[in-house]
């Protein structure tokens, strides 16, 4: 696979906030690349800029939000920045499936889930309003809803937590997409059926040999599920790496932090988590943007943000610690 051109490549991808309070950069000159059948895990904490790394990339970032830079590489087309807007619309859903973090741009109270889900299928010409409902079946059956014919005439609210995560995952892929952004799909679940998505997704990805990114603060969901990873800090990708490496020898302190602060993750020590808060981004420090939170910061680091070293293969760090 790894010969592969990537599906996706975002090169220097910024997503800026003017605000009374002054200007923020939540998605900092974020790159990364993404090839099918391969899972990139987004991870950091509340506010690192991880759901506006993806909306910025479906072009859906709102005003005051600006997004620039680029290019976004997908699937043969040289920017999805520079498309008009109705050729990513087109994409939108149909070659590139998202769930989103939001709950209100979720399940609509008001049509049954067979409404909804044909509809996605409708709105793309992928089905006719004659195979829409046995395609919406097949979905269903797909996603592992039981009974789905009953099941076509519920309403959202008729549905367990589990099952809406499902049918929104019928919707995502109702068009067979090439990308799936799921961000926090399974944070609002209870722990067993948090498991049980992760799963179904993983099982999705394999089937239709999707390039799945997959959004969320808990590490212990990338461990078990990502091929890749990228930590985002205040805007920026501060580590990225294979999964495994990341893991097993983290090179960003803020890495290493994360980690730390994993349940059981050091069997018998104190769970520590990182001391301090996210910085404000509209009054970033002038080094590293952990700098103030650091338990190994130095002299340099206070100076200007770090660049990307690389730390072994396939990995880079955005920390003074790897300068050579
Ligand atoms: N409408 C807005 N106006 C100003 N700043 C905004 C706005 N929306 C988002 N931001 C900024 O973007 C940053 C990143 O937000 P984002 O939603 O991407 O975080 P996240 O990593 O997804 O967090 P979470 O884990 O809570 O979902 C926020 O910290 C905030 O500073
Ligand atoms: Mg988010």
């Amino acid at each position: 696979m790894s010969i592969d051109k990537p599906l996706l490549r975002v090169q220097d991808l910024t997503t800026v906030f003017t605000t009374p309070g002054g200007r923020a950069t939540a998605v900092d000159h974020v790159s990364l690349e993404l090839r099918r059948g391969e899972t990139l895990g987004l991870v950091g904490e509340s506010g690192s800029g991880k759901s506006m790394t993806a909306l910025s990339i479906l072009r859906l970032v709102q005003p005051p939000g600006d997004t620039h830079g680029g290019p976004i590489e997908f699937n043969g087309r040289a920017d999805l920045l520079e498309l008009p807007e109705r050729d990513m619309r087109a994409i939108r859903g149909a070659e590139i499936g998202f769930i989103f973090q939001e709950p209100m741009t979720a399940l609509n109270p008001v049509f049954t889930i067979g409404d909804q889900i044909a509809e996605a299928l409708l709105v793309h010409g992928k089905a006719t309003r004659a195979e829409a409902r046995a395609k919406t079946i097949e979905l269903l059956t797909a996603v592992r809803i039981h009974d789905p014919v009953r099941r076509l005439r519920d309403y959202p609210h008729q549905l367990s937590g589990g099952m809406r995560q499902r049918v929104l995952i019928a919707i995502a892929l109702a068009c067979q997409p090439l990308l799936l952004i799921a961000d926090e799909p399974t944070t609002a679940l209870d722990v067993t059926i948090q498991a049980e998505i992760l799963d179904l997704l993983e099982e999705m990805k394999e089937r239709l040999h999707l390039a799945l990114l997959l959004i969320t603060h808990d590490l212990g969901v990338v461990a078990g599920h990502a091929d890749r990873v990228a930590v985002m800090y205040a805007g920026r990708i501060v580590e990225e790496g294979p999964m495994r490496d990341v893991f097993l020898a983290p090179k960003h302190p803020y890495t290493q932090g994360l980690l730390a602060s994993i349940p059981g993750a050091a069997p018998g020590q104190r769970l520590h988590a990182i001391e301090g808060t996210v910085p404000n981004l509209a009054k970033l420090p002038p080094g590293c943007a952990f700098e103030p939170r650091c338990p190994q910061r130095f002299e340099l680091c206070s100076t200007a943000p770090p660049p990307a070293y690389n730390v072994g293969q396939g990995r880079a760090a955005r920390c003074y610690l790897h300068k050579s």
